[in-house]
């Protein structure tokens, strides 16, 4: 099986810490500019997302690919991206047969870490993303409902990134409420940086993102940025997302009498409760839980 991520990954940091490695998947034919072409236009269209015109780092990241321009087609996307200040996301193109070897070999090592972490026995809903971005794009801050690393291609990057549970750079309710979708706009400031570190990276190197870790990204000024990142849950962080859904419930409950819940991510076995009780919650609802 194709080996993944250089021997430099620290799967002691995952979920808790942002930090940089290499991968060894430069080269890689299903990422050849000649194979994209091919599969892009195959995928189903709700997998391929793009944007035109660069985004102001404030934007609402959601809704940035929820339109598909009419007057361009894919094809003439990819063809003149490096002008065209334009943003491909395509999810899952492991659906592709090119990709099937390499979606599995990623899982394999991303299970091998949970396993080193005790935090699992394989990546839960693990998906891969390819982004083909101009020079200068900007995907706004946000943060995510998933562990990422992030492995670079082509062009280059800065990706700042913050620690997962810091409430400076997003609050416990916002955190909340993005994590539940009921808000997708973060509200960040330039100042907010400095709680967050500027990650350089190139062709070879790869980052990870912890779970809701507050960040955005920006592409070098030179090329054509390729790529691509396997996104996953492990044990902990579905446990992570059940609670803060739960607490999202709660504190909505509680602020009527002035109160406010604990914040999650403090103490495992709150955690756990809480998990619990948004599965309870879920059944009491009618959702199965
Ligand atoms: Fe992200």
């Amino acid at each position: 099986m194709t080996p993944c991520f250089a021997d430099d990954i620290k799967s002691e940091l995952l979920d808790r810490q942002p930090f940089k490695f290499h991968h060894k998947l430069l080269g890689h034919p299903a990422l050849s500019l000649e194979n994209l072409s091919r599969v892009l236009p195959t995928l189903p269209q709700q997998q391929v997302m793009y944007s035109k015109g660069l985004l102001d780092v404030g934007a609402d990241f959601e809704s940035t690919f929820r339109k598909k321009p009419k007057e361009r087609t894919l094809e003439e996307t990819i063809e003149s991206i490096r002008t065209t200040d334009s943003y491909i996301m395509v999810r899952s193109p492991e659906v592709d047969p090119s990709f099937a070897d390499l979606y599995k070999a990623l899982c394999a090592e991303v299970a091998a870490l949970m396993a080193l972490r005790g935090v699992g026995k394989r990546p839960i809903d693990a998906q891969l993303y390819l982004f083909i971005a101009s020079p200068n794009s900007v995907t706004p801050f946000h943060i995510d409902r998933y562990s990422t690393f992030l492995m670079q291609f082509r062009g280059s990057k800065t990706v700042t990134v913050g620690l997962p549970w810091d409430d400076r750079l997003v609050s416990q309710p916002n955190r909340e409420a993005y994590v539940v979708r009921e808000n997708t706009k973060l509200p960040w400031t330039i100042e907010r940086d400095a709680f967050a570190t500027p990650f350089e990276f190139s062709p070879g190197e790869a980052l990870h993102i912890p779970f809701i870790a507050g960040h955005h990204v920006r592409n070098g000024p030179d090329d054509v940025s390729i790529s691509m990142s396997i996104i996953f849950n492990t044990d902990e962080s579905v446990r992570w997302k059940d609670a803060l859904s739960f607490n999202h419930v709660l504190r909505k409950q509680l602020g009527r009498v002035g109160l406010s819940p604990s914040g999650i991510g403090q103490s495992d076995f709150k955690d756990a409760i809480k998990s619990r009780m948004w599965h309870r919650y879920l059944k009491m609802r009618g959702y199965a839980g």
